[in-house]
């Protein structure tokens, strides 16, 4: 299955500000949504960088590379944004947009392993060229630390019981596999939800390390941005949307007085100004339902106050 872009308009139109030129980030390229449609608007000296882990994102994006050559693919981490930049000789941007998470194309793939609907290797890796998979991260961890990411990044409350039948298990190769053992572990089951469904987004999570990522990506994307530059971020989960939250409004707010009520002449340290908080209307939910737990965050670069 092809993967539909989510908030498709509202993200390129937010990260544009009415622009037609300048040079873009995208920074979860994917199958390249977004940055067909960013280019489509775009005039013939602007560029657009993208990036993505996934070695399969890469041949999508090395065929746009051939039609379209104000377009450049970066096979890498968005958490090495600045640095990969850097190496390019590429300055400040005018925009950096990410869609996190998972691809429809992952998902739908037996073989990629992120899916309890379909079996295959348990491999869960966005780069599945290095690193451990899922089958292999389990056979490592402790049974507590797995309690924790499960408790953690899957938001289950059953975690402790799943954990210890994940570990009595041993080596468990299949998605399908691991999608009963959580299944008989669990004991309640939620409506319209698999029992494993918490536990998969939970080891997701944890061996792509998605939230260290973007914890660390968020502020190399704010000091790539040039003053009046847009960050647009789209998130599919409170986790997520939490952290991209947080960043904005501590770099959209004034700092804390602590002055104890002395009065003082206060730095305006202020780099972000917030733009806007977007969900998808009924008619795109209707029409994709992955939409619906997305939510899309825009803020603008601010000049620092006297520089
Ligand atoms: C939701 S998809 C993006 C879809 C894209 N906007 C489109 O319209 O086709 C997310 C993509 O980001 C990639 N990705 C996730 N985390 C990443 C990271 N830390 N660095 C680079 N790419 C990442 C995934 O491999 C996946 O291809």
């Amino acid at each position: 299955m092809s993967h539909i872009s989510v908030l498709l308009h509202e993200t390129v139109d937010a990260l544009l500000a009415d622009r037609n030129t300048g040079i873009y980030i995208d920074a979860t390229f994917g199958r390249g949504g977004h940055t067909r449609l960013l280019l489509s608007k775009l005039d013939e000296h602007a560029r657009v960088y993208g990036f993505d882990k996934d070695p399969q994102a890469l041949e999508t994006a090395a065929q746009l590379e051939q039609e379209d050559s104000r377009f450049k693919i970066i096979h890498a981490s968005f958490g090495d944004l600045k640095q990969e930049l850097e190496e390019r000789g590429i300055g400040l941007v005018d925009g950096v947009m990410a869609d996190l998470g998972v691809s429809s194309p992952q998902l739908d793939q037996a073989e990629r392993g992120f899916s309890f609907m379909k079996d295959g290797p348990l491999d869960m890796r966005m780069d599945n060229s290095k690193g451990p998979t899922a089958a292999e991260w389990l056979m490592h961890i402790e049974e507590e630390a797995l309690a924790n990411v499960i408790f953690q990044y899957g938001e289950e409350r059953y975690s402790r019981r799943i954990a210890k039948a994940i570990k009595a298990a041993g080596y468990i190769d299949t998605t399908a596999k691991l999608a009963e053992i959580v299944k008989v572990a669990h004991p309640k089951w939620e409506k319209h939800k698999h029992a494993a469904t918490r536990t998969f987004q939970a080891i997701r999570i944890a061996i792509n390390k998605e939230l260290e990522d973007i914890e660390v990506f968020l502020p190399q994307a704010l000091e790539v941005l040039k003053t009046d530059g847009r960050l647009a971020v789209i998130s599919f989960h409170s986790l997520e949307d939490r952290l991209i939250k947080q960043f904005i409004q501590k770099e959209a707010n004034l700092a804390e007085d602590t002055s104890w009520g002395m009065p003082q002449e206060r730095e305006d340290t202020r780099r972000l100004k917030k733009i806007s908080r977007v969900r998808a209307s009924d008619e795109e939910v209707k029409a994709n339902p992955r939409s619906r737990s997305a939510w899309l965050r825009v803020a603008e670069r601010l000049a620092l106050k006297g520089k």
